[in-house]
């Protein structure tokens, strides 16, 4: 018999107030996406089911070094940040789109292991990743108190702040913050600010700046793990929207630009043709070699990590840096 343990704890934002569902919603920026000039999608609609398992492929890629200099960087460091995270006063530690949490529970076991009075608060997205986790720590940190939530980012954050008077620390690891443009990540990080308190703490995974065909190769993987996780949104609109995509008319097509440090991904219909997505009702036609932007990835120097934390109202407390990996774990304080 299945026991839900009694520890475990979920709350579920993820129903929306407006009353439309998810799949309505998917369906209006799919539409929006391809009806304009030139054609997008948001990449947030990479992870469901298959892209999520593709996107954990991905990170065992020997290509894809950002997951490995991360976990790199914060086990090298792992009792400076949990000395930095834990003071003498109880904190909620709210690790936004924790997946499988694979890199946070290494500071998770600090923290357990160092006594620190804190509760663990993962947000995701994803309902079942929230209990799968929940369900982990519950076996390998029983000690450690979980409190899930389902849900959007600041959903989650506006609810911690409404409910939760205590210390925050928040975690938003793995070079998230690069799938946004610079006026969105600025947003983002005023967004947080805004739900936190003087003293609270941010740690943000960010991707350095280093030898562009480093960079594109972990996008352009050998075994074309990568290539298979851009289509699959395309296979996803097929699934969920009844579209009639043909994947095999489209080409996954990344590339690096140095200048802006985007690395951009596409893809890229290689003949002309319509496309009929059943629920948005439309018929959406694609030019020979005209290209869908699907994705951007920014890679930061650390002089635009500081300048955006000083716009949006955090200082620098600490850099976790690996020099060769060119990634860094940046510790911000609200001010
Ligand atoms: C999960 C957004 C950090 O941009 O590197 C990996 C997603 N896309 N390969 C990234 C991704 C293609 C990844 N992030």
């Amino acid at each position: 018999m299945e026991l839900t343990p009694t520890k475990v704890q979920m709350i579920d934002l993820s129903r929306k107030e407006d009353g439309t569902n998810s799949t309505e919603t998917f369906a209006r920026d799919v539409a929006a996406g391809l009806g304009q000039s030139p054609k997008s999608l948001p990449s947030r609609y990479f992870y469901d089911a298959a892209g999520s398992k593709l996107f954990q492929d991905i990170m065992a890629l020997p290509e894809y070094y950002l997951t490995r200099c991360e976990f790199k960087v914060l086990t090298e460091n792992r009792q400076e940040i949990a000395r930095h995270f834990a003071n003498s006063s109880f904190f909620h530690l709210i690790d936004l789109g924790a997946g499988d949490a694979l890199k946070t529970k290494i500071l998770l076991r600090e923290l357990d292991g160092q006594q620190s009075a804190f509760d663990y608060v993962p947000v995701d997205i994803s309902g079942d990743a929230m209990r799968q986790l929940s369900d982990s720590l519950h076996r390998e940190m029983p000690a450690v108190h979980v409190q899930a939530v389902v849900g959007e980012y600041f959903q989650a954050l506006e609810w911690l702040h409404a409910h939760k008077s205590e210390r925050k620390v928040v975690l938003f690891l793995g070079s998230n913050i690069g799938n946004f443009k610079p006026d969105e990540s600025r947003n983002f990080l005023k967004t947080i600010c805004s739900y936190l308190d003087p003293g609270d703490k941010l740690l943000v995974g960010v991707d350095l700046r280093k030898d562009p065909d480093t960079i594109l190769s972990a996008y352009n993987d050998a075994a074309g793990v990568t290539a298979e996780f851009n289509l699959n949104l395309l296979r996803r609109i097929n699934r969920e929207l009844g579209g009639d995509f043909d994947l095999s008319q489209f080409r996954h097509y990344p590339i690096y630009n140095p200048h802006e440090g985007v690395m951009r991904s596409f893809l890229v219909s290689t003949q002309a043709q319509d496309v009929y997505i059943r629920d948005t009702g439309q018929t959406f036609h694609f030019d020979a070699w005209e290209a869908i932007h699907t994705e951007n990835s920014h890679k930061y120097s650390m002089r635009q990590v500081e300048e955006l934390g000083k716009a949006c109202g955090f200082g620098i407390e600490t850099v976790f840096q690996d020099d060769a990996c060119g990634y860094a774990d940046v510790l911000f304080t609200v001010t």
